[in-house]
């Protein structure tokens, strides 16, 4: 056995790390913990409601993470800067590994426990959530209805707004590709980048050069990490659905909608269309 003092046995008075602070500690100045932790208000004595509102709001911190990796991504290529794009990319498929991994504390929820503070939300639901909508607009998929339902929120819509308005990161890979010299359609690349993205037979082929072509290809490579991504964000639509049919069934959404059917429609919703596409046709 060690009759070493343990390192925190070691810590006195006079510690360097033990020095008070003057004010919030610089952890706080940097990280606003303090604020953070502010931010959590049940409005039940329900057990369960801490669990959902906290995964609730750590999921948030995930979708801004990853609409701030998507637009660095987005950026890079535009400058045709691959490098950076991949970092970028890189970093928010661990992103959203996490997002994914963030369902487990309201996976398992009753529909007794969830009626537990269900009431006290009211019409509140994740479809409101203006963070998310980035996300899919990085995605390509735009929605001037979506855009229009936050108008009475001026700072949230004039952000949602400008990103409505900009090329998604798809549209910014197709162009990039297209300078590298694949046969990406000019009325793709031309596109009204405030319509939703459509999956286009040009750019089934313009992958399929990549994919049929040798197989470590630089290309290749971000057609994978592309895809890597796309997995990872369907993996977060079907996890949803099962959480919500195991907390409510088939009851209706608390934004008005039919609930998990509704749910099933949109999580089928392609994203990166033709690199699906592609693996049957090569
Ligand atoms: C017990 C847990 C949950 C249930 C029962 C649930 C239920 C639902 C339902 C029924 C909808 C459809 C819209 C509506 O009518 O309300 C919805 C949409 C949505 N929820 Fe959840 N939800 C849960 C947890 C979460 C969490 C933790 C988040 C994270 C922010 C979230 C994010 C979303 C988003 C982004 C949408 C819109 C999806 C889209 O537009 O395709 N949900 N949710």
């Amino acid at each position: 056995m060690n009759d070493r003092p343990s390192a925190l046995a070691d810590l006195s008075p006079d510690d360097q790390l033990t020095q008070p602070f003057h004010g919030a500690s610089p952890y706080d100045e940097y990280v606003r913990a303090s604020v953070l932790n502010s931010l959590q208000q049940p409005l039940t004595e329900a057990a369960d409601e801490m669990g959902f509102l906290v995964t609730t709001q750590v999921m948030e911190l995930w979708f801004t993470l990853i609409t701030h990796e998507w637009r660095a991504a987005r950026d890079a290529f535009a400058k045709d800067d691959l490098d950076a794009a991949t970092d970028a990319l890189v970093r928010s498929r661990r992103a959203v590994e996490a997002l994914v991994a963030s369902w487990t504390p309201v996976a398992a929820l009753t529909p007794h426990q969830f009626d537990g503070f269900r009431a006290a939300f009211g019409r509140a639901s994740g479809f409101q959530s203006a963070m998310y909508r980035h996300m899919e607009f990085l995605l390509g998929d735009k929605s001037p209805a979506l855009l229009r339902s936050h108008q009475g929120d001026p700072s949230v819509h004039e952000a949602l707004r400008v990103a409505y308005q900009e090329p998604s990161l798809y549209d910014e890979v197709l162009r990039f590709l297209h300078r590298r010299g694949l046969p990406v359609p000019e009325p793709v690349r031309e596109r009204d980048v405030t319509a939703p993205y459509e999956s286009d037979p040009g750019v089934v082929a313009a992958w399929r050069v990549v994919y049929a072509g040798p197989q470590h290809h630089p290309l290749l490579a971000l057609g994978e990490l592309l895809t890597d991504i796309a997995e990872r964000m369907l993996r977060w639509r079907f996890d949803h659905v099962l959480v919500v049919r195991r907390a409510m069934g088939t009851k209706t959404g608390s934004a008005g909608s039919s609930g998990v059917a509704w749910l099933e429609a949109r999580a089928k919703r392609p994203v990166f269309p033709e690199l699906w596409a592609v693996r049957g046709d090569v």
